[in-house]
């Protein structure tokens, strides 16, 4: 299969070019600022994804078969402070890339996000849930998925994902990658032990979107997450033990969130999802934590700390 991949230098981007080169497709990846190395690729475009004038003309000349959209300004915090610059690949890129899916007969697969969810309740939230988002990030994901089902209702697939876990090609991104670099710089990782995510890795939702490209039935928003519900903090100090980091070098401190309230205003308590219908139809399974846990890697930028001891 073509694919044209957006965001290929991300957390997801670069896993999606890994598992898509090992089952024998030929992926256009593009990316914006980032020069590294990214296996996997057969092809590689370096172009701003506001200028719609650039993403129509590399459709036309790769003629993908599907369209995988991983770009995105994907830290709340970073959409919060400018949300300008967040607009156009959160929102009006996903919708111009589905029209032009449409045009070409092309399969498009999406990423949206837990946080179109407000995180009140306990129970996990069903794909055909009212969405709430409590920050701009998660509206601009309810946003996206608006546009896309009226752009292209028949050949897109939306994935709403939790916190994800993996190695990033800057080796900066991912919660383990964070964790990391605080500890490197003599910082304390500060933990609500009150916040609950269902992480999943970046490698595990590659194989999915992989298996979305293909399964061209199954179109509309769906659910893809880890088989485990953890606070931030457990999960803090799982990844603490994995790594076998003492707690003098790695520190951890639990807070909640009444401790924190201006932090937890726009951060959702518990964020559990219902993967149900896709958890059924797809050979890809949700991993346990122990199974995340073991594909992650000491981030390059941190060797040198973690190695010292
Ligand atoms: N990470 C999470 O925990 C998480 C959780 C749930 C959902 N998601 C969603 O999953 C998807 C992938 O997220 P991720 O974590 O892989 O993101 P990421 O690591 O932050 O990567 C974002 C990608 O988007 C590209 N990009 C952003 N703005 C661009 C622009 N104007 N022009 C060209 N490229 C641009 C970046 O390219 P350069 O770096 O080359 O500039 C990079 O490849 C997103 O839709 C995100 O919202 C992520």
């Amino acid at each position: 299969m073509r694919i044209l991949l957006t965001g290929a230098s991300g957390l997801v981007g670069a896993a999606f070019s890994r598992a898509a080169a090992r089952h024998g497709h030929a992926v256009t990846g593009i990316v914006g600022g980032f020069a590294g190395e990214l296996p996997g690729l057969l092809a590689r475009r370096t172009i701003d994804l506001g200028d719609e004038a650039a993403i129509t003309a590399v459709v036309v000349e790769v003629l993908p078969d599907a369209i995988v959209n991983c770009a995105a300004v994907s830290e709340p915090a970073l959409v919060e402070q400018d949300p300008a610059r967040s607009q156009a690949p959160n929102v009006a890129l996903p919708t111009t890339l589905a029209r032009l899916a449409k045009k070409m007969k092309a399969r498009f697969v999406h990423i949206s996000s837990e946080q179109a969810f407000d995180g009140a309740r306990n129970a996990p939230y069903a794909v055909d849930g009212a969405t709430s988002p409590i920050n701009l990030y998660g509206r601009q994901k309810v946003a996206s998925e608006q546009a896309v089902y009226h752009a292209a209702a028949e050949f897109a697939a939306t994935v709403r994902a939790p916190l994800l876990m993996g190695n990033s090609p800057g080796g900066r991104r991912s919660t383990h990658e964070r964790m990391f670099a605080d500890w490197a710089a003599g910082k304390t990782a500060q933990l609500f032990s009150d916040e609950f995510r269902q992480p999943c890795t970046a490698d595990n939702l590659a194989e999915v979107l992989l298996e979305l490209c293909e399964r061209r039935e199954l179109c509309g928003v769906l659910h893809w997450a880890g088989a485990e519900l953890i606070s931030r903090h457990a999960l803090g100090l799982a990844l603490r033990e994995h790594f076998k980091l003492s707690p003098r070098r790695a520190p951890i401190t639990a807070v909640t969130r009444l401790e924190k309230p201006e932090v937890a205003r726009t951060r959702q308590a518990h964020l559990a999802l219902d993967l149900a219908p896709l958890v059924n139809v797809l050979n890809t399974r949700p991993q346990t934590l122990a199974q995340q846990l073991a594909g992650l890697r000491v981030p390059p930028s941190s060797r040198d700390w973690y190695f010292a001891a």
